[in-house]
């Protein structure tokens, strides 16, 4: 698995021009002076500034993404992964060299932290190409991280391996097991409805995040290094080991090594990230009760490979693919329940007929062997097998209808059944800032049987399609004991968060999508049975008010990077990408 790296002979020779071109180590990507050896000495020169000798300087760079930051406690242990992976990386023969990104921590990012996605994505990228490295390590962990830096990785494509820092442990309120974020928000909903105390949620708030990590159930980042696992861009066994683990800095080690063997390889995200491998990270993605957010992630990894995520396709094979882990927000358990489950080996040799077992890993074996060498099952009752599932289908629908012509998606396995197939009258709000002003009013007329609809929260109206597609229940509905109704809107919801709730409507309403013409009083119509949302009106009343909408502007006053977005985000059902960092061409469709 370790590569034995040999010093470079050509490193004791005088670098000409001809050495400035070769493309390892310290002399590729030379800065542009016209003069390659010049490049390469003032680079060698400054360098040596640092302390580093000749010897150490003709090894192969390894780039470590340093992540860390202390407005993202999520990724609070990346000062001891980094040592752990420099360590990897030594032992294997390799410099390892880090260097910082942008690091997004979901709740402490304005507007929200999808609207500063793609930017890490382009840092990350950048990075990749700008500075000399032969292979980097990717510490991402936080929601948005992961998927940012797969995007620019692939792009890049430089040999690359995800690391994630891994989840937080639980905690314990008046001995009962909490962890973010699912807890967070139950608590939260028991407090809006009088069920508890304000000394009560101000008790628990210091018990929902016991330790640094990332949130301890099945939201998006727990999905997002599940897919990063199944995708082979992670070592087996890399998604699961808790933050604070003696496993996950062995992990991180082993990742060092891991990219140095990579190298001689040349192991590319371009050879990793196949067709099949993100049709294995959809599979894991619906087996494991995954966030909705990692379909628009996963879209975005794949758009940037020519790998057109189909919708429709997708929901055909969520049929088939039932959900096998009992975590929170479809089950009962917690990430480190799954890592003493065996993690996600467990999970894929369950569904292994389901996948596709030749795809290549970063070990340079397929998925298959992989498997096949992990340590043998034992008995646990954190992951079902295919003939006990937690839920029969996969954790996500996506449904269409005239309300979401380029569709919408549910995350069934964490709705109410009861209201799964329900019609009921709109309750409009044209925008976030409409639902601050009254969702509580106590004149609201609403009742528990509407729908709480929420317009301009998509890529474009909020900007950044935020995750307030969890859209609060009335405060005077909540005290009367209503925990769930039907919600639509064009943004999405946070991984960890349960309930019926329609999510990523498509076109979304600030683009002119038909959810801009619902008024409060029309009645809306849900059946995830036949996975259809839609306005109970005809198609000529439809296409009168689509009429009358006001044209949508096409330029704006906005300067920096908020104009860049707004210019160039796409919708849900491509990623929520930018236009100009998309693959030229789709060149191929999954699921197939
Ligand atoms: Fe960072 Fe949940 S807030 S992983």
């Amino acid at each position: 698995m370790t590569h034995n790296c040999q010093s470079d002979p050509s490193a004791d020779q005088p670098d000409t021009p001809a050495a400035a071109r070769s493309s390892s180590g310290l002399r590729q990507g030379l800065t542009n002076y016209g003069d390659e050896g010049f490049a390469l000495f003032l680079r060698k020169a400054f360098i040596k500034g640092a302390g580093y000798t000749d010897d150490v300087l003709s090894r192969p760079i390894v780039a470590i993404a340093n992540t860390g930051s202390a407005y993202n406690p999520c990724h609070g242990n990346a000062p001891q992964l980094i040592e752990a992976i420099k360590r990897g990386v030594m032992l294997a023969g390799g410099l390892p060299v880090e260097f910082p990104t942008i690091s997004i921590a979901e709740s402490f990012s304005h507007p929200t932290s999808m609207y500063l996605r793609n930017l890490m994505s382009m840092d990350t990228e950048e990075m990749i190409r700008a500075q000399p490295m032969d292979a980097v390590v990717l510490i991402g962990g936080c929601d948005k991280t992961v998927p940012a830096q797969l995007m620019g990785a692939a792009a890049a494509n430089v040999p690359a391996i995800q690391l994630v820092t891994g989840p937080m442990l639980t905690g314990s309120h008046r001995g009962e097991r909490v962890g973010a974020c699912t807890d967070c928000r139950r608590f939260w909903a028991n407090f809006r409805g009088d069920q508890i105390d304000a000394a009560e949620i101000d008790a628990v708030n210091n018990q929902l995040v016991a330790t640094v990590g990332t949130c301890s159930v099945m939201g998006t980042a727990s999905t997002m290094a599940c897919i990063a696992e199944a995708m082979g861009i992670m070592l087996p066994g890399g998604a699961t080991p808790p933050a604070v683990s003696a496993e996950r800095m062995r992990i991180a080690e082993k990742t060092g090594q891991q990219a140095v063997a990579m190298i001689g390889a040349q192991l590319t995200p371009q050879k990793i990230l196949t067709p099949q491998a993100v049709e294995n990270a959809l599979r894991v993605l619906l087996a494991t009760g995954g966030s909705t957010n990692g379909i628009i992630h996963l879209t975005a990894i794949a758009g940037r490979l020519g790998i057109r995520l189909d919708l429709q396709r997708l929901d055909h094979i969520a049929r088939q693919t039932p959900v096998l882990v009992d975590l929170k927000p479809s089950g009962q358990h917690y990430m480190e329940d799954l890592h003493r489950a065996g993690g996600l080996t467990t999970v894929m040799r369950r569904m292994r007929h389901l996948l596709h077992l030749d795809a290549l890993t970063v070990t340079g074996r397929t998925l298959g062997e992989e498997l096949d060498a992990a340590p043998a099952d034992f008995p646990q009752d954190i992951v079902r097998s295919m003939q006990n599932p937690i839920y029969p289908e996969g954790g996500i629908a996506v449904l269409s209808g005239n309300l979401a012509p380029r569709g919408a998606i549910i995350k069934q396995s964490a709705a109410n059944p009861a209201l799964m197939e329900h019609s009921g009258r709109a309750v409009v709000f044209e925008d976030a800032e409409d639902l601050a002003r009254r969702i509580d009013d106590p004149d609201l007329d609403v009742h528990a049987d509407d729908v709480l609809v929420l317009k301009r929260i998509g890529p474009v109206g909020a900007p950044g399609m935020p995750e307030a597609g969890y859209i609060p229940i009335p405060k005077k509905l909540a005290r009367q004991g209503v925990k769930d109704m039907v919600r639509i809107s064009d943004g999405r919801m946070s991984g960890t968060a349960a309930g019926t709730i329609v999510l990523h409507v498509t076109p979304e309403a600030a683009v002119g999508g038909p959810l801009a013409i619902v008024r409060s009083g029309d009645r809306i119509r849900l059946s995830v049975a036949q996975r259809v949302v839609a306005l109970e009106m005809d198609d000529a009343q439809i296409a009168e008010r689509l009429a009358a909408l006001p044209p949508v502007a096409t330029e704006t006053n906005e300067r920096g990077y908020r104009k860049l977005f707004l210019r160039s985000v796409t919708q849900a059902d491509e990623g929520c990408d930018f236009d100009f960092l998309q693959a030229p061409h789709m060149t191929v469709s999954v699921p197939r």
